[in-house]
Formats: structure tokens, C-alpha cells, sequence
């Protein structure tokens, strides 16, 4: 989508108008006619509050200019970033329903620099779509979008810039995810960082299954021992401070298809599951933008990218294995998996890499979908202080977050083994118990665990999502690091 900024509406025509009005009914853009069908629709309750309509009408003008789409969005009072993204996203999807190609709208205000770029990312994020499988697809046409503003051309272009930046993330995070497992195998997952490291400069390394054994990583090889598809390690490595000793770790469960193994997932559950490896590619396509942003800060992904299957090699229930910590796990659930591969990413993060901080990001627990749905990501964490940056970015992210206990002392023994250091399961608060697992393996680094079991999946299309990946954690992750980002030493 092309994003250009308007001081006149000169040569700028357009078919479809988004108007927001705030919580007193004002409108950005008070025109007789305009105004007039407003208060018809709120005579039918059809907005107010958050409320987003579009009408298709023949014979709307502005201006001398024709035009056919009108689309109202409510933007609520104290509206949050995220808020803003949802509202224009909404906007985005009637404008495309009504076969909008040229959408106007203005950003005037004093406010504009807060929400402006959530706006068009919101829009950005809406128009997008997994289709490249549906052979008489019907080939959508580019939109533009013209915003009427008084906003000076250079700010105007770093907002744009920026959130076509985030979009095109999120997009290759989507993607990911939603390639079927028979295509993004982890031989496929590790092109795909290839390709971002080749593009942005970034140091990227895959380590076999052979060079994994050398490190003793039997965890995470005791998950993709089941396989036919050979497990891949990918390491990708930005050093954009490289005078600094700090380096933060992100670590992405990469499972490519999550069977259960022989705690074989019935039906239902098996549904969806070539999307566990969502932390993984939010990882991949964040990096790909700290690297293009040129952010002074190392950064080191992570990424142990697998297969979760049944086979007469698969690891069975009991199996006792070595992690490359050096801690025995028992495996009482070979469908607690992906904390058994993170553990060794871990591991192989803090002392292969250096890294002084982990962020982990995975799809690791039902119980987390349980308990906070589809909307905010489980947080766990050794940290207040790394917390308290991840909430900042997640609020200028636009993506919801909400911290969990690790439960300290109160919960020690939830990963209880009679037969070994540590169970790869409790019985009980499923996902504060695979939290703690990995704060096994942290070794009292400052850590964050993000479980987006929840948040990484759509189950429909609804303001900016679309059925499918949603690319969660991408734009946390990256302004994350920018606000970790320090500013040169003077020497
Ligand atoms: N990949 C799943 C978690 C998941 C479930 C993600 C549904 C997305 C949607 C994970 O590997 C898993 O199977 N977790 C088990 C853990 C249990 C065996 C302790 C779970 O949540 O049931
Ligand atoms: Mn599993
Ligand atoms: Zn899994």
C-alpha cells in the first residue's frame, strides 16, 4: 500500500473517506452531508463508542471531488496506540469490503504525532492477507492511502517509514506461521532467517543435528529424534554495539509441526499445530528490523527449529535425557516439548553466545490460552526492571501483554522428579510450571518468558488480524530492543 501525505487534495483523488469522531461525536471532518448521514447513523446506534461503520453511497461529494465510501470510526477517549491500530484497522476492512481503492484521510491536531503511525500500521497490518494457495484468488489491487495533514514532511516520511518497516515484519512473521508444516519444515524456517540475514547484513549460522550432539544439546534433540526432517539451530547474530559487553538473547520455539508425539494430541488439538513455531518467526522478522534500523545493541537469536513426532525413534514417556545445562530431565509428557528444545537454546545462548538477557517467545501452553485468551500474551519473568521495558514496548507496540507470577518459593515443586533434576511437567497452573522449567536453565540471568500459545493465532478476521499467524511479539520484540538500546559511552 502506498502511503502518501496531502497538503491539498489536489491531484488526489479518492474514492472512499475515513472520517474518525472522538467520544463527544466530533468529527474529523465536518461537511454538511457528512455530518448529516453521521447523525442518521447514530439514530440507528450504528456508531458510538468504538463503533466502525462504512456505507457505500453514490452520491457523496467533497469538495467539488466525488466520492463513494464514508466510513466512521469511533476513537474513544484516552484511546491507547493499540486502540488506535484496532479502529483504522476495522476502517481498513470495511474500506476494502466496499471495493475502496483511494482512501482519504486527515491527521490535523495536536495529537496527531501520538497516534499517527498506530494509524497506519493498524491500516498496514488489516491489508493482508494468506491466499497463495487458493488457485482463483482474486488478485486484490494496491490501495492508496492520502492523509490531509499538516504534518512537516520529514516527520511525516520517518512515520511512514517506520510503520512500513513494522508492517512488512509482521508480515513475514505471518507468513511463516502460516505456511502448512509439508513446506515449512526447519530446513525451510532456517532459509527464511537466512534470507533476512543476507538481506540485513546479520551474521547467521545453522548447526546440524551432529553439531548439536557435539554440544551436548540432547533436549532438544530428544524432541526432533522422531523426525524425518533433520532439526536445525539457528543462530543470528547483530552486533550493532560491538564495543559493548551486553548482549540480549531472543530464543524462539521453532516447531514446525507439534504432533504431541507418543502423548499423541487428539483431534482438535492436533489443528493448527504447523503454527508452533510463531515465537520463532516473530523473532526472525524482528531481527530483520533491529538489524535494518542499524540499532546500537547486540543481538542474538536463537532458534531450535524441529519436528515434534511419533516414531520408532521417537522419545517415549520415562526417557530420561541430559540437557546441554548439564541438568537431567525426566520426560513425564513428550507434549511438553517445546520448553525441553528452549532449554537447550537457552543453554547454548548464555554460555556459546555470551548473552547477559534472554527473552524467550513461544507457543508453549493451552493452560496460557486458558487463562488469558486471545488478546494478551502470558509475561514470566526474574526481572522487574526488563518487565517494566517490555510493558513500555508493548504499549508503543500496540500489543497487549500481562504479567503472571513464576510463583517463586510457593510453587518448588511443581517440576518435581522423583527420577531425575527436573520434570519436564507439573501437574498443575500449566503454564506458570513450564515457566519455571525454563527458569531452570537461565542461570539467574535477567529473563523474560513470553507465552503467545494465545495471541499467535487468529481464529477469524477481525481489525487487524487475519485467520491465520498474527505475527505477535514482532513489534514488542523490537521496540524492546530499541528502548534497551544505550547510548554511546563517552571516552
Ligand atoms: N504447542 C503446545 C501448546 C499450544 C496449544 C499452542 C494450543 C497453541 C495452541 C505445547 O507444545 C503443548 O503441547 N503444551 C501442552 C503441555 C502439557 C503437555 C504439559 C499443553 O499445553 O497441553
Ligand atoms: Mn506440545
Ligand atoms: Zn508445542
Amino acid at each position: 500500500m502506498q502511503i502518501q501525505r496531502l497538503v491539498d487534495l489536489e491531484d488526489y483523488e479518492f474514492d472512499t473517506l475515513l472520517v474518525t469522531y472522538n467520544h463527544k461525536n466530533r468529527l474529523s471532518i465536518e461537511l454538511g452531508k457528512v455530518s448529516e448521514i453521521f447523525k442518521a447513523l447514530q439514530d440507528d446506534d450504528l456508531v458510538g463508542g468504538s463503533k466502525v461503520y462504512g456505507l457505500r453511497g453514490k452520491d457523496f461529494s467533497y469538495q467539488g471531488q466525488p466520492y463513494y465510501n464514508l466510513i466512521f470510526i469511533g476513537i474513544p477517549e484516552h484511546a491507547s496506540p493499540r486502540r488506535y491500530q484496532l479502529q483504522f484497522g476495522a476502517a481498513l476492512k470495511e474500506a476494502k469490503k466496499l471495493k475502496g481503492r483511494n482512501l482519504l484521510m486527515t491527521a490535523i491536531g495536536d495529537d496527531v504525532s501520538y497516534w499517527l503511525s498506530s494509524a497506519m500500521r493498524g491500516i498496514l497490518l488489516a491489508d493482508y492477507s494468506f491466499d497463495k494457495y487458493i488457485s482463483d484468488r482474486k488478485e486484490s489491487p494496491e490501495l492508496n492511502l492520502g492523509i490531509l495533514t499538516g504534518v512537516d514532511s520529514a516527520s511525516f516520511k520517518k512515520e511512514e517509514q517506520y510503520s512500513h518497516m513494522m508492517a512488512s515484519a509482521v508480515t513475514l512473521a505471518r507468513d511463516l506461521v502460516n505456511e502448512p508444516a509439508n513446506v515449512m519444515t526447519p530446513a525451510a524456517l532456517a532459509d527464511a532467517a537466512k534470507e533476512v540475514c543476507e538481506k540485513n547484513n546479520i551474521k547467521c549460522t545453522i548447526l546440524e543435528r551432529e553439531d548439536c550432539e557435539a554440544l551436548g544439546m540432547n533436549a532438544f534433540l530428544a524432541v526432533a529424534r522422531g523426525s524425518k526432517q533433520p532439526p536445525k539451530l539457528i543462530v543470528m547474530e547483530y552486533n550493532g554495539r560491538v564495543t559493548d559487553e551486553e548482549k540480549i538473547a531472543l530464543i524462539g520455539k521453532g516447531i514446525c509441526y507439534d504432533s504431541g508425539g507418543y502423548n499423541l494430541k487428539p483431534t482438535p488439538g492436533l489443528k493448527g499445530m504447523h503454527k508452533d513455531m510463531g515465537g520463532a518467526a516473530a523473532i526472525i522478522a524482528a531481527m530483520g528490523a533491529i538489524a535494518q534500523s542499524k540499532l546500537g545493541i547486540n543481538v542474538t537469536a536463537v532458534i531450535p527449529a524441529c519436528e515434534n513426532m511419533v516414531s520408532g525413534k521417537a522419545m517415549r514417556t520415562g526417557d530420561i535425557v541430559a540437557s546441554m545445562s548439564g541438568k537431567y530431565i525426566e520426560v513425564v509428557n513428550t507434549d511438553g516439548e517445546g520448553r525441553m528444545t528452549l532449554a537447550d537454546a537457552i543453554t547454548y545462548a548464555i554460555r556459546e553466545c555470551g548473552a547477559t538477557s534472554l527473552i524467550d517467545v513461544a507457543t508453549l501452553t493451552g493452560a496460557c490460552i486458558t487463562a488469558l485468551g486471545s488478546r494478551y500474551t502470558g509475561v514470566f519473568s526474574n526481572s522487574d526492571e526488563l518487565v517494566a521495558k517490555l510493558v513500555q514496548a508493548s504499549i508503543l507496540a500496540g500489543e497487549n501483554i500481562w504479567r503472571m507470577p513464576l510463583g517463586d518459593d510457593e510453587y518448588r515443586d511443581l517440576n518435581a522428579s522423583a527420577v531425575a533434576d527436573v520434570a519436564n511437567c507439573g501437574t498443575q497452573c500449566g503454564a506458570i510450571a513450564a515457566a519455571r522449567f525454563l527458569n531452570e536453565f537461565v542461570e539467574r540471568k535477567p529473563w523474560i518468558h513470553m507465552d503467545i500459545a494465545g495471541t499467535s493465532d487468529s481464529d477469524a478476521d477481525t481489525e487487524i488480524y487475519s485467520k491465520g499467524g498474527t505475527g505477535v511479539a514482532t513489534m514488542t520484540l523490537y521496540e524492546f530492543v530499541k528502548l534497551m538500546e544505550k547510548p554511546y559511552k563517552s571516552y
